[in-house]
């Protein structure tokens, strides 16, 4: 079931998604938690690493399976999605390294790679809760609109709109990398749980017609109606605005 929340603000959107994810992890401690980079999932991961200091929850048996990862960056590289996760949130948790599972930007073979990370998630026994924001274009990973649904892990190449809303964390725009591995939409369908963190303005439209619109793989998010297990859309206000004035009646209160 599809419950789109009004969680006010970005501080809201951070506790109410931690919240989910919290629960996930207390009922199963060895939960499998699909993770997203970008500015959406910040105030989330400030509330699991509140939450883990708290004694409130643990990640020593948890693995993590992040989204994506730029290909042609190292991990410690400082725009990559490891460097980014380790600094904002396994730094600060007792996650244990070898459960943490990021795509390699750097493989010599990107399509062994792609088929390495499809294994690693059917290994770990799926996703249990998957954490995701949406992209201005509604992409869901660095799944971007096209003619097909991917199905499971690939290499993509970005479109110029992601290089653009991107180019925001790098000192120059040719900095960015136009090509990512992502996990596939079939894989992201395959979750059990899906909770999306969508934070301002810039998000109303494409919210509108990913939820409200035809699905179709010009808006990769899109496909989510068709989720069949739990999923939570925790937005602030600005996010939310279209959908309010059209829908109002699917946003629900905090
Ligand atoms: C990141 C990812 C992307 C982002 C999306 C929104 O791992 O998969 O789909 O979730 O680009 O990014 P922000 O939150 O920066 O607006």
């Amino acid at each position: 079931m599809l419950k789109i929340v009004n969680c006010k603000n970005e501080a809201g959107v951070g506790a109410v998604a931690a919240n989910e994810i919290a629960e996930v992890i207390r009922n199963k401690l060895d939960a499998v938690i699909g993770l997203a980079t970008g500015s959406s999932p910040l105030t989330t991961y400030a509330e699991l690493i509140n939450k883990y200091k708290n004694g409130e929850i643990s990640f020593e048996k948890v693995t993590s399976i992040n989204l994506d990862e730029y290909a042609g960056l190292s991990a410690d590289h400082e725009q990559s999605y490891s460097h980014f996760m380790h600094k904002n949130l396994f730094n600060h948790v007792n996650i244990n390294e070898k459960n943490v599972n990021i795509p390699n930007g750097l493989a010599s073979d990107y399509e062994a790679e792609c088929k390495r990370y499809d294994a690693v998630i059917k290994e770990a026994g799926g996703v249990d809760v998957q954490l995701l924001g949406i992209g201005q274009n509604g992409h869901i990973g660095f799944n971007e609109p096209s003619d097909h649904f991917p199905v499971g892990t690939s290499l993509v190449e970005l479109t110029d709109s992601t290089i653009d809303a991107n180019s925001r964390f790098f000192t120059s725009r040719d900095l960015v990398p136009t090509m990512a591995i992502s996990m596939g939409i079939g894989d992201i369908m395959a979750a059990k749980k899906i909770v999306m963190v969508v934070i301002g303005k810039e998000k109303a439209e494409i919210m509108e017609s990913a939820f409200f619109g035809r699905v179709t793989p010009a808006v990769p998010a899109s496909i989510l109606q068709f989720f069949k297990g739990d999923m939570m859309v925790c937005a602030d206000e600005e996010a939310l605005s279209l959908i309010k004035k059209k829908h109002p009646e699917a946003v629900y209160k905090i």
